[in-house]
């Protein structure tokens, strides 16, 4: 098992290896005084690994009980929040007790959000199951949901307790999931380790050096977190990709294109037309290019440039008459640059 430290105010370790979910109530009983935990999963997890945590919690001596809500992130919303809350209320968690998020992203930003605002305030435990969430969505403190104005649009900094990656849980994750990590892993090596990203490039499949990766990304997580936990500078870097794959992600309404694979054709195109603007070493394009391919990624999209940067201007990064765009020096480090958003439909075309 391998163990990663965040420091800070509100420090917790991150705990990964096969074989954490069945063993949770062994870990989590180290870091809670908790008599009561509720485990919040959604319909397709809870049914998977449910009633392993729940014995592991039993067996570590907490009363546990167990809430499921629909799968999907068109549940990530404010309804179903409140229900969670309900859940805690006719538990009777208290001041002192533990909530298990148990699931991908939208379990845990949900879960950790019903945490941070339930009495003020309690703490939780990260399980996180799909390969975006181990990777990169339980680490770092942010929760939330979804408004119908958009995405993420209300939530809150909390951090958890403890963070248990078991890549196992990777065994019933359906492929198309799979491809959300592997875009974002694609990124860590891209923004910070050029070692992760020639491993990539080196491994045989995926699956043999999957633990090796979640490692190595949440590492770079950390860091980058524990630099810059409110998202003023450093925490940037790992939206590289990112400002395209949105406006990617809305021109196909959020379906038909999963989030890691827009992230994969963002950095591709980010680097192109940078890579012929001069700021980033030649070469690295086409090596994501081919890291994309071989991982079963696309490398391009249909959708027509000057909408995509139309849609990039009201992007929340946007500051003023610029916009701050993540560039790589080279692969394994990268920057943030300030462009004008007169610049950026010519910036991004010419790099087609
Ligand atoms: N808080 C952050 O810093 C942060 C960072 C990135 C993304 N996010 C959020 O994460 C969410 C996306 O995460 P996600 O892709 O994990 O979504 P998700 O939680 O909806 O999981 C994807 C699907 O896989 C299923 N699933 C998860 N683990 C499984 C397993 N082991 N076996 C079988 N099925 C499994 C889920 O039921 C769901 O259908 C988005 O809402 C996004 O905003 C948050
Ligand atoms: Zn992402």
């Amino acid at each position: 098992m391998r163990k990663i430290t965040v420091t800070g105010e509100q420090g917790y370790e991150i705990l990964i290896g096969g074989g954490l979910v069945s063993a949770c109530g062994e870990y989590i009983r180290r870091v809670t005084k908790a008599e009561k935990a509720l485990i919040i999963s959604d319909t397709n997890v809870m049914p998977l690994y449910g009633e392993r945590v729940k014995a592991s919690l039993e067996a570590a001596g907490l009363e546990a009980y167990c809430f499921a809500f629909s799968a999907g992130e068109a549940q990530k919303n404010l309804d179903t929040v409140s229900d969670m809350i309900k859940a805690l209320c006719e538990a009777g968690l208290t001041r002192k007790d533990i909530v298990v998020a148990l699931g991908g992203g939208v379990t845990g930003d949900m879960a950790g959000f019903a945490s941070a605002i339930y009495l003020r305030g309690i703490d939780f435990v990260q399980i996180p199951t799909s390969l975006l969430s181990q990777v990169d969505s339980s680490v770092g403190g942010k929760t939330g949901c979804d408004l119908s104005f958009g995405k993420n649009l209300v939530g809150a900094f909390h951090n958890p307790r403890l963070v248990l990656i078991d890549p196992e849980t990777l065994s019933t994750l359906p492929r198309r999931y799979m491809n959300d990590g592997v875009g974002e892993i694609i990124k860590c090596g891209c923004i910070r380790s050029a070692a992760l990203f020639e491993k990539l490039e080196s491994c045989e499949s995926f699956g043999s050096i999957t633990e090796d990766a979640i490692f190595e990304c949440v590492d770079i997580k950390r860091v980058v977190v524990e630099n810059d936990f409110t998202e003023k500078g450093e925490r940037m870097l790992l939206n590289f990709g990112h400002t395209l794959a949105h406006a990617i992600e809305k021109y196909y309404n959020f379906t038909g294109i999963a989030h890691g694979e827009a992230v994969g054709v963002g950095m591709l195109n980010i680097t192109r037309a940078a890579e012929a603007a001069g700021k980033t070493q030649k070469g690295c394009a086409e090596r994501i290019e081919a890291l994309l391919k071989k991982f079963g990624l696309p490398t391009s999209v249909d959708a027509p440039v000057d909408t995509l940067c139309r849609d990039m201007l009201h992007d929340k990064k946007r500051r003023g008459n610029s916009i701050n765009l993540v560039l790589l020096k080279t692969i394994g480090d990268s920057y943030i640059e300030a462009m004008p958003t007169s610049r950026l439909a010519a910036f991004f075309s010419e790099g087609r």
